[in-house]
This record gives C-alpha cells, structure tokens and sequence, in this order.
C-alpha cells in the first residue's frame, strides 16, 4: 500500500483520534486541569507506540511531562527532531463558543474546538504522517518526537530537559507545525517568530475601597492613573515611549522590506474579516510590518474596581493590568522587561504606589531560507499544494525555538498549516479538515526531501 491508499483508508480514523485527543481539556494555565494535562500527554505517548516508534517515554518534570519517541532507521540518516505542544489555552469566555471548546464539533469542513489548531491538530498530523511512514515503510530519515505541555505558559521545564538531554535530542533540524500560512490556495512558511516579555502592574492609591463622592477627586483613583500611565507608553505615531525600548531593535533592509511588501495581502479583506473600519499600529510601517518585524506592546487585560451588576460609586484601593511586549530580533526579553519596570515605577505619580512583576518571556527567532530543510519544506509544499510556499515572517512566538539553536544548535523550519482565521487561543478555534490531511500529507515530502542528498 503507498501512502496515498494508506491516507484515503485511515482518514477517517486520523480524523476520529484526533476529536478524542481535543476532548480532554489539557488547559496548562489552570490547575484545576492538571490531571487532564497528564491525560493529554499519555494519550499522545500512546498514539506514538502504536505508530512504532521507540522509547516513547512521558517523561516527568516538575511541571508537566515530556511526551518522547524515536525511531532510528539508518545512522547516515539525518534525523528531524519534531516538536510540538499538547496543552492550550484556557477556553474562557466559554459562553461565546457555538459549541462547547471541548466538545469538537465538525461544522463547513472545519474542526471547532479549543485546541484544534494550536496544537493538537498540527501536532497530531506528525503523529499521523509518522504512523504512515511506519506503515508504509518509507521513513526516510530518523525521527525524534518531543512533544510538551506547557507551551502555552512559557515552557519553563522544557528548557531544563533540553539543556539535560542535549546527546538524546542531538538531531539535524527542528520541524514544528505550530504557525499558519496565508491561505489554503497560497501556501507559505514563517520565517521569524517574536519574542516576549510579559509583565503585571498593580497600581495602589488608598488603602481601601473608598466612597467616590466623599473622596473623589482629592485622592487619587488607582484606575484613572493606571490608565494614563498606560496611554503614555505610546506617542501620537504608536511608538512606544520606554527609553531604550528600540535600542538593539534589528533594522530590517530597504531590500527585505520591499520583498516583504509583495507577499500577497489584501488589506481590505483584513478589515472585512475583524470587522474593523481601519487598522492602527505603528506610523511607517505596513500591516504585515507591524506583526513581523516591528515590536509591540498591548493591554492583555485590566481590571480593577466595580464591575458587578448595577452602578456602585466606589473609589478603588487598586487597579491592575498585564501587559505584553513582543520583540524582535536582538531585543533580549530580560532587558526589555527591566526597562519597562524602571520606566513604569518611574512615570507613576507620587499619589500611588506600582508593582511591576515580571512573567515568563522569550527571545526572538529568525530560521534561514538557504538551508537543505527550508529547501525540503518548500519542495514539500509545493508538491502537495502545486504552489511554491511564500517566506512570511510570523507575529507570534515559540520561545523555545531560540532555544533550541542556543541549547542543540539546532534549526528551525516552521511548516505550519494553520489560518490566521483559525482563531487560536480566542472562542470557536477551529481547523480545517482540508488542512489536518494536507499536513499528513505533506509532512512525509519533507521527511523524503530531507533525506535526500542534494
Ligand atoms: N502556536 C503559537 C504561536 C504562534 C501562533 C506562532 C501563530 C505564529 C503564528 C503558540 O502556541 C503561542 O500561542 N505562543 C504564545 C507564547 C507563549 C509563551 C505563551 C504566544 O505567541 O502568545
Ligand atoms: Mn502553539
Ligand atoms: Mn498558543
């Protein structure tokens, strides 16, 4: 059988297994899913060892386990080190979900659940390319899997495990399929993934709640100023204010920039599709610029005060904010949070007390296009999409990417069949059925193209 019957006869079945594994709410975020994390993981293990390879192993750590499986064919080889992540985002707000997030529903061709996309769906369609390779006996190179569970909350452990087990992971490349590409009809692959600093503010004026009417306007209300102080981190042309900000902010070409303003983009559509009259961001640089080689900084939520049923007139002890910046190249996330500590305690008016404490980030990456991977998954690509993938440069980040070059010295190639519409970690996550087998499909090119001497 070749790997084509192979597919048309199990696709069913691929597709079912994957709807079991997006049942269990494998939410890394909240602990009140831990044991529904560890499931998630054992699932994947045991997919693997049924798929043939060896040595699977959920591998402990203080945090969540390390899905790990092999399979050596031949020592002359190259061996791809496939990573992906089994836990996701909380699904909250829940009551804008069509269908609950954990209960995967197919709706017009698509996969509707928390999950779906980002990344059991594309991390599954490894699992399943891998079972079809075994199956068929065209494995082409030697494979390494290392799927986590914390992904989604920094991957603390996993930058432990690796730097533990450098000789184990010792592999030619990293394949992830955990980004999108443009369109089902214009393939493409991400090139660069942002880096992250990830801060939280607290902002305290009085020392309780106090009647708005009594002391309103003498004293200072936490919210009003934590608002100010957040409007000031940007100018009137959306730049952002902290001094040293731009400093090691990698300049990108007048070349680059050009060949990045002919990837196919209609803004239009864009808006169409957010429901928004215009887009804003920073002044000088196109959309596509702005998620790809720009850094940013946004409110990921704020709160603080009355926010019950009803009016309550109250003058807040406290108000809080998180706060993200991504970055790019050489901008490091531990200098960058440092800045914005300083900056924000020093901007904060006497009347109140800050407390800026710093979560997890990660570095930037950018993966090359002249390598023999990048090359395998563009040929790759174009076999089964009958188009050339089109280099873009993502806005997102997989902090451990960098480390895996810094730890393994190992590249990256970032073959993701995801959507931008996909909306991952928002409600109704969904994937394409046509991208789940596309990828299946797919990945077995790169394997095959990677193992080829060139
Ligand atoms: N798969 C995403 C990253 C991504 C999405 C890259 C789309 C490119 C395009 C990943 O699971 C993710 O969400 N990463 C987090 C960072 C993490 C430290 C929480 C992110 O980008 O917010
Ligand atoms: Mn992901
Ligand atoms: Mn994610």
């Amino acid at each position: 059988m070749n790997q084509q019957e192979y597919l048309s006869k199990n696709q069913e079945r691929f597709l079912n297994e994957l709807l079991d594994w997006l049942r269990i709410p494998s939410i890394s975020a909240d602990s009140k899913f831990a044991s529904d994390v560890h499931k998630a993981a054992e699932f994947v293990a045991d997919k693997l060892r049924l798929a043939g390879a060896d040595n699977v192993a959920v591998e402990q750590t203080e945090g969540y386990p390390i899905v790990y499986g092999e399979k050596m064919v031949d020592p002359n080889k190259p061996t791809v080190l496939v990573y992906g992540h089994y836990d996701v985002q909380p699904s909250v707000p829940d009551e804008l979900w069509e269908t609950p997030a954990f209960e995967p529903t197919i709706r017009d061709g698509n996969i509707y659940a928390r999950g779906a996309c980002d990344d059991k769906g594309q991390a599954y369609m490894h699992v399943k390319a891998f079972e079809m390779m075994m199956a068929t006996d065209t494995l082409a190179c030697n494979v390494k899997f290392m799927i986590e569970g914390e992904e989604e909350v920094g991957s603390t452990h996993l930058g432990y495990y690796v730097k533990e087990n450098k000789d184990k992971l010792a592999a030619d490349v990293v394949l992830i399929s955990d980004t999108g590409m443009i369109a089902n009809d214009i393939p493409s692959i991400d090139t660069g993934l942002r880096g992250l600093s990830y801060v939280e503010v607290e902002v305290t004026g009085p020392n309780i709640d106090l009647h708005s009417g009594t002391y309103g306007g003498a004293v200072a209300n936490p919210i009003n100023v934590l608002c100010d102080m957040i409007s000031s981190l940007h100018d009137e042309n959306r730049h952002i204010t902290i001094p040293g900000f731009y400093d090691q902010v990698e300049i990108v070409s007048d070349e680059d920039r050009a060949e990045m303003a002919k990837t196919p983009f209609d803004l239009e559509e864009y808006k169409k599709g957010l429901e928004v009259n215009d887009v804003m961001g920073e002044a000088g640089y196109s959309t596509i610029e702005r998620t790809g080689i720009r850094p940013t900084l946004d409110v990921n939520g704020i709160w603080g005060g009355y926010i019950g049923e009803g009016a309550k007139t109250v003058l807040p002890s406290k108000a809080y904010a998180k706060i993200s910046m991504r970055l790019v190249p050489n901008q490091k996330s531990a200098d960058i949070s440092d800045l914005f500590q300083r900056h924000f305690e020093s901007i904060a008016p006497k009347a109140v007390k800050v407390k800026v404490t710093l979560h997890h980030g990660g570095e930037a990456a950018v993966t090359p296009t002249n390598s023999k991977a990048y090359r395998a998954a563009s040929k790759a690509m174009e076999a089964t999409f009958g188009k050339k993938p089109i280099p873009t440069r993502g806005g997102g980040s997989i902090p451990i990417v960098a480390l895996f070059e810094e730890v393994l010295g190992l590249k990256t190639v970032l073959m993701g069949f995801g959507l931008d519409s996909d909306a991952i970690h928002s409600p109704n996550e969904k994937y394409g059925i046509f991208n789940f087998y596309k990828g299946i499909e797919t990945i077995p090119y790169f394997f095959k193209y990677f193992g080829e001497e060139e």
